[in-house]
């Protein structure tokens, strides 16, 4: 264990087909590290919400399923590493890099600092499946609760009204659906996962930066393995704040 926490040392990839947990697990895992997470996914869905320039040249590719191209996901990127909570210079990165053209881009962009570890989520087609099919997102807080798959009548009323009739269990607000989470977006998703991130992870592994970790327990059993296996590379570059 390291003697002092280095936050600026801590620079985490959260990769993993859809629906494996990045987004879960890389809240959890920058909490415990005192860093900001930065989903590229999020920041992409913001501008759509937003109506910006940048919403209307990726909304397209996000309802297709399909990577945004390169300058246009790095653009969004960079512009969140420059806010104030990012200067520590530690994150958590979830949904980047994506290829191995985006680890070189990133790398480029940390030199001479580096990537601290790369944190591998693995889990099977049909549970992550059964994991987005059974998605709720709270349209207020961003919340997505792990829950059972819904059963038929509310599988068949949310693909009606892509509301379900339950309220986020943190603040009350209303559950959607990602308009993503259909079978069809699905399958052009982990395409695109088996298409660019596979040859990324053989990429970081060939590095010695990949940890895997088995995402199919429940959430607090994934956050306490990716914490162990992250744990050795933490130390190794002075990262990991006493105690965790
Ligand atoms: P993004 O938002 O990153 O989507 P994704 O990669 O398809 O991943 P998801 O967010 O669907 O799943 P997740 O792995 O985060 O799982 P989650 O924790 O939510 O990207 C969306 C789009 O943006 C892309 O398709 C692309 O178009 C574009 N994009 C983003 N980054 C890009 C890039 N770098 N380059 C180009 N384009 C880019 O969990 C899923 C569900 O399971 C939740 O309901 C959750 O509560 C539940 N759950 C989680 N863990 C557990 C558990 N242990 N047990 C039971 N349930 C669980």
């Amino acid at each position: 264990m390291a003697d002092a926490w280095n936050p600026a040392a801590t620079r985490i990839l959260v990769l993993g087909r859809p629906g494996s947990g990045k987004g879960t697990q890389g809240v959890r895992v920058a909490e415990q590290l005192g860093v900001p997470h930065i989903s590229t996914g999020d920041l992409l869905r913001a501008e759509v919400e937003a109506g910006s320039s940048l919403g209307a040249v990726v909304a397209e590719h996000l309802e297709a399923g399909e990577l945004v191209d390169d300058d246009h996901v790095g653009q969004a990127l960079l512009r969140r590493l420059g806010e104030a909570d990012a200067s520590v210079g530690g994150f958590v990165l979830d949904g980047y890099p994506r290829s191995i053209a985006q680890a070189i881009a990133l790398e480029r962009f940390l030199a001479p600092d580096h990537f601290t570890a790369a944190l591998e989520l693995v889990l099977s087609e049909r549970e992550a499946t059964h994991r987005l099919l059974a998605r709720f997102v709270c349209t207020d807080c961003g919340h997505s609760p792990a829950r059972p798959r819904p059963t038929a009548t509310e599988g068949a009323a949310a693909r009606t009204t892509g509301v379900f009739d339950d309220s986020c269990g943190r603040c009350g607000g209303t559950l959607r659906r990602r308009s993503d989470d259909d079978v069809q977006v699905i399958r052009a998703r982990f395409d695109e996962f088996e298409r660019w991130t596979k040859p990324l992870l053989d990429w970081l592994d060939r590095r010695s930066l990949l940890v895997s970790v088995d995402a199919s327990s429940a959430p607090d059993v994934v956050t306490a393995s990716a914490l162990d296996a992250l744990r050795p590379r933490l130390d190794r570059f002075g990262a990991t704040p006493l105690g965790v």
